[in-house]
């Protein structure tokens, strides 16, 4: 049985640390198994109580208090903290400790990647450097001098300046860095290693000049090009929109290829995951260019949010992760559109953050108790996070939006706050009360929101009812209504816009704000019986319900002004068909009717290709199995998700191949959102076209993938292939692998897409691969690819009937904890949401939950989503 029952932190107990830090200087001394921290603080005393200083996995060498060495008598040491009665007024204390980099296998605190020392000490991994009040509220200004081999020479980096560099008489590299923003721990950062760099330099608004440099494997400097590209973008853009300039002279990014999550906004420092960082057309598909930059825009954009301004504990994180996802997916809808990023944003919403309100760990934005801080880097910290932002900034205008984010650039800068303190300066500068909008921080659980209405013509009058019920969560039994906004659009029944009044205004959209439990609104002037557009850009992370007839759902998905409303009637029409179909109704005449709309779309080139790929892509099988009512049977739906395809692929065959030929491209590669549309239409097209298993197909998927002039394409062949399966895809996989063998982001690739391929031999090949020369599970980007790759990109043999997908996912939950827990905790959630399946499935998988539980030495990491899972 677990030993290890930890106590959960909790918001209520916050107290200020009673001690200023004045500075800290850190000397490291690198070597591989035994690195030498040494560190001076200076601290000033402010309020009565033991000087509490955390410190895991340190071996304290030396001990000093204003020069005065300590013995073992006058400080008191456990595992965690290292506490001693510190004298009044201002005094120095001095450690020196040894630490095992190469023994880091959790990636937390300074460990080795490729024989580079690199470091990633958020949350919580600045303790296991050097003893420290690890806690985002001590602040303090670092200086950090850094020795290693010779050949490191101008590889040894650090946060802020470079004030001094040099060689030792021993013939060391040294260098010394100084940071003048007082930072908390958690952004410290230092790389040291081989490294080339990729150079460039970005004038601000105000003119001062800053070098950028980024740093990667040698050999590979030429693929950071894009991610230089996006950096320039993104420094552009917080100077127009938001007025945030960078600060300091010199920015740096370093792409390491062991990192735990994607990437770090460390001061002046940020490390990258190095599959969020490295492209070009050859190794990374459009997907990859995209990520990279919102990754790159994301980390940027942390230092005014997080950074110049960060948290006072932990309970606070969306303060800068909501806020600054908010931030990087308004800068991507300006550089790539706002329909097709909306679109993407609010699949990953549904994807992942609904399922986690609605199951075990549901909790809210703004979280009262935790036990691992780093189970919190959740869906609903960061994307609901977001969400609420842009709820307050519909709710309160784009003006008092943006003065209100002055406000608080300017009142908190320098500080690490609260979220109240942010929603503070909204109030102030829009004149609102925001105590209940307060509410969306507080309460876990996605809110239902029905729609009703009632036409009236001889009034040519709308009446429109909204009613919101939230449901319980785990530890919140009562819910109070939040405020609302609902974007209502009005259309003819020919699709064109409609217009009505309300509150004086005139107009085909109107803004609805439903701030109680239920409310009416009257819309007059309306001349017809209008088909309505609720939530128009998905102005609420709610679950609408509102019967609409499949007449108005198809008249929005030819015409709905709305881009996101018109993707989404075509989802909700596909997801009603095959939910249907699982429980075993086809309705033939729907499904044709279905596809022809499908074709209409495809066909409109008014709309363009990026958003046409959408509308053809059907809801995915984990979306269907959060929209059944009752026990999810993951084998129907896949079934009948299947269906569907083939009925439309059959239906639009000659359009689909058709589009497949005109769709070619044969000019110069653009990573741009244009040409990367097109790609993944046809791509898209393609994939339809594998929908119908003929000889066709193959050929089609043959020849996209053997003339694939990028990734892109190269994948997209694959995934073809991968759903005709058979001989071709083997030698597909096979071609790949040679092809690739020596590009450990490509190989990433070749183990997901054999985790997701959904025949039968699945689960053999998966396990087949775990013993491959090139699987290695302390590398996350390969065991994601491949254990994550299967349960939760391949839900239909993950799910199998047997349970072998569960005990499969255990085994390597339970071996990984060992090396990595941060890691292994992430692999739980396949399992978490377990009551929501079909009986022999669900007792298989709550079987597995129960076995993990009952593993000696498991993580506190994995136990506390494990409790939770079992509803303990
Ligand atoms: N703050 C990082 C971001 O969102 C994410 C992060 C938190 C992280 N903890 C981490 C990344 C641990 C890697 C490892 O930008
Ligand atoms: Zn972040």
């Amino acid at each position: 049985m677990r030993t290890d029952t930890a106590q959960p932190v909790r918001l209520a107990d916050y107290r200020p640390f009673p001690f200023r830090l004045e500075s800290l200087a850190l000397e490291f001394d690198l070597a591989p198994s035994a690195t030498r921290v040494k560190a001076r603080l200076v601290v000033e005393r402010l309020s009565p109580g033991p000087l509490v200083l955390n410190g895991e996995r340190l071996t304290l060498e030396r001990i000093t208090l204003d020069g005065r060495a300590l013995s073992p008598g006058d400080y008191v040491r456990d595992s965690e903290t290292l506490s001693l009665d510190a004298p009044e007024g201002t005094f120095v204390l001095e450690t020196e400790v040894v630490i095992d980099p190469e023994a880091n296998t959790a990636l937390s605190g300074l460990y080795l990647s490729g024989g580079r020392f690199c470091t990633q000490c958020e949350a919580e991994g600045f303790r296991t450097i050097t003893f420290f009040p690890d806690r985002p509220d001590v602040l303090t200004r670092y200086t950090v001098r850094i020795e290693g081999p010779g050949k490191w020479a101008g590889r040894l980096l650090s946060n802020g300046n470079l004030v001094e560099e040099g060689v030792t008489e021993s013939g060391r590299a040294f260098a010394v860095w100084n940071d003048p923003f007082p930072k908390p721990a958690y952004l410290f950062a230092l790389v040291a290693g081989e490294l080339d760099q990729l150079e460039d330099r970005f004038v601000t608004l105000s003119g001062r000049e800053v070098t950028l440099r980024i740093f990667v494997d040698p050999g590979q400097s030429a693929r950071a090009a894009y991610a230089m590209d996006a950096l320039k973008r993104s420094m552009t853009w917080d100077e127009e929109v938001y007025g945030r300039e960078y600060d300091l002279d010199l920015f740096m990014i370093v792409a390491v290829r062991d990192f735990n999550f994607g990437a770090m906004e460390n001061k002046g420092l940020n490390i990258f995951n190095s599959s969020l960082l490295l492209a070009d057309e050859a190794t990374a598909t459009d997907l990859d260019f995209e990520r990279i930059e919102s990754v790159v825009a994301h980390e940027y954009f942390h230092n005014w949010t997080g950074n110049r301004i960060t948290c006072r504990d932990w309970f606070q994180l969306c303060l800068k992760e909501g806020l600054t996802v908010f931030r990087d997916q308004s800068f991507s809808a300006d550089q790539r559109g706002a329909a097709v990023q909306r679109i993407k944003d609010v699949r990953l919403l549904r994807a992942r953050q609904f399922p986690e309100d609605a199951g075990p760990i549901a909790h809210p934005v703004r979280p009262t108790s935790y036990v691992k801080i780093d189970n919190f880097y959740t869906a609903t910290i960061y994307e609901k996070g977001a969400e609420v932002i842009r709820m307050l900034k519909t709710l309160i205008g784009d003006a008092a939006f943006r003065s209100g984010m002055d406000l608080y650039f300017d009142r908190h800068d320098g500080e690490a706050t609260t979220v109240e303190a942010f929603i503070t300066c909204f109030a102030e500068k829009s004149g609102k009360d925001l105590t209940s909008f307060f509410r969306w921080y507080e309460q876990a659980g996605t809110p239902r929101l029905t729609l009703t209405s009632d036409y009236f013509p001889e009034k040519q009058r709308l009446t429109i009812s909204l009613a919101q019920t939230t449901a319980a969560t785990q530890g919140q039994t009562t819910k109070l209504p939040v405020p609302i906004p609902v974007r209502l659009g009005l259309l003819s029944a020919s699709g064109a816009p409609l217009v009505a009044r309300l509150g004086g205004i005139e107009s085909d959209e109107h803004l609805l704000i439903l701030d109680k439990a239920q409310a009416e609104f009257v819309l007059e002037g309306v001349t017809e019986r209008p088909v309505l557009s609720p939530l128009r850009a998905f102005s609420a992370p709610v679950r609408l319900i509102h019967d609409q007839s499949a007449h108005d759902l198809y008249v929005r998905m030819a015409a709905d002004g709305d881009l996101f409303n018109r993707w989404e009637a075509g989802q909700i029409l596909a997801e009603a068909l095959i939910l249907k179909r699982a429980s075993g109704h086809e309705d033939e005449l729907g499904e044709e009717r279905f596809a022809a709309a499908l074709g209409r779309a495809l066909a409109d080139e008014s709309a363009d290709a990026a958003f046409r790929a959408l509308m053809l892509s059907l809801p995915s099988e984990s979306d269907l199995a959060q929209a059944v009512s009752g026990p999810v049977d993951p084998a129907a739906l896949h079934a009948a998700r299947d269906a569907l395809r083939l009925r439309i692929s059959v239906h639009l065959s000659g359009q689909l191949k058709r589009l497949h030929h005109d769709l070619q491209s044969a000019s110069e590669f653009s990573p741009a959102a244009a040409d990367a549309g097109r790609r993944a239409l046809r791509n898209a097209v393609l994939d339809m076209l594998c929908a119908t298993p003929d000889g066709d197909a193959a050929s089609h998927a043959l020849g996209h993938f053997r003339s694939a002039l990028t990734m892109t394409d190269q994948m997209g062949g694959l995934l073809g292939l991968m759903a005709l399966g058979g001989p071709n895809f083997e030698s597909a996989l096979e071609t790949f692998y040679t092809r690739w063998k020596s590009e450990p982001l490509v190989i990433d690739k070749w183990f997901q897409v054999q985790a997701r391929d959904p025949s039968e031999t699945a689960l053999g090949r998966v396990l087949g691969l775990t013993a491959h020369p090139e699987f290695d599970a302390r590398n996350p980007n390969r065991l994601r690819a491949l254990v994550l790759g299967f349960a939760s990109m391949n839900p239909f043999r993950f799910h199998a009937e047997d349970g072998s997908g569960y005990r499969f996912l255990t085994d390597q939950i339970i071996a990984v904890d060992r090396i990595n827990p941060n890691v292994a905790a992430r692999l739980v959630e396949p399992l978490s949401g377990w009551a929501r399946y079909a009986k022999p499935l669900a007792d298989k998988m709550q079987g597995q939950l129960q076995r993990l539980f009952a593993t000696e030495g498991l993580s506190r990491n994995v136990s506390e989503l494990v409790g939770k899972a079992l509803g303990d």
